[in-house]
């Protein structure tokens, strides 16, 4: 367990390294960030490592900003609707995430994983608006 723990944050470490500062992140890499967060929690889930699991959520509720905003982005001719539905992607990304934190302290696993679900569907209710068609893929 302590050397799962380990090798996840050496993972994490070296990421951060290797791509600088956060705030120099692209979108595709703060998405990449933030899935190594997701299967954090799922091997959170997986081996009932509370710690695992909340902490693999503050770094999704804590996310940072891509470089430049994330609306460059986003094909010019989709940046409306994208402004227009980001942030209730976001809440429930966030919103869940902190949900999960919240049902962990409480004891609550089965809510957690609920949130958690909950949590990938804001991610893929975005993905399926907006992943392919972006510039330069
Ligand atoms: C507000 C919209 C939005 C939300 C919410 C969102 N994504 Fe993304 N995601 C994108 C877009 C746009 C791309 C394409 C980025 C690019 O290629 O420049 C992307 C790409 C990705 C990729 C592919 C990265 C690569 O290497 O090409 C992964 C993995 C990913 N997202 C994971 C997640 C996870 C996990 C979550 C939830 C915790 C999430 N995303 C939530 C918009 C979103």
């Amino acid at each position: 367990m302590k050397r799962l723990a380990l090798l996840l944050f050496i993972l994490g470490f070296s990421f951060a390294h290797e791509h600088g500062k956060e705030q120099e992140l692209t979108l595709k890499q703060v998405m990449q960030m933030v899935s190594l967060s997701a299967q954090k929690m799922l091997y959170g889930f997986m081996l009932s490592n509370d710690a695992l699991i909340m902490e693999g959520a503050k770094e999704i509720a804590e996310h940072p900003m891509p470089k430049g905003g994330p609306l460059q982005y986003i094909d010019p001719s989709r940046r409306e609707e994208f402004l227009r539905l980001m942030p209730s992607f976001e809440r429930q990304v966030h919103g869940s995430a902190e949900e999960v934190i919240r049902f962990i302290k409480e004891g609550k696993k089965e809510e957690a994983l609920k949130a958690y679900t909950d949590m990938l569907q804001g991610c893929m209710s975005c993905h399926e608006l907006f992943r392919d068609r972006i510039r330069g893929r």
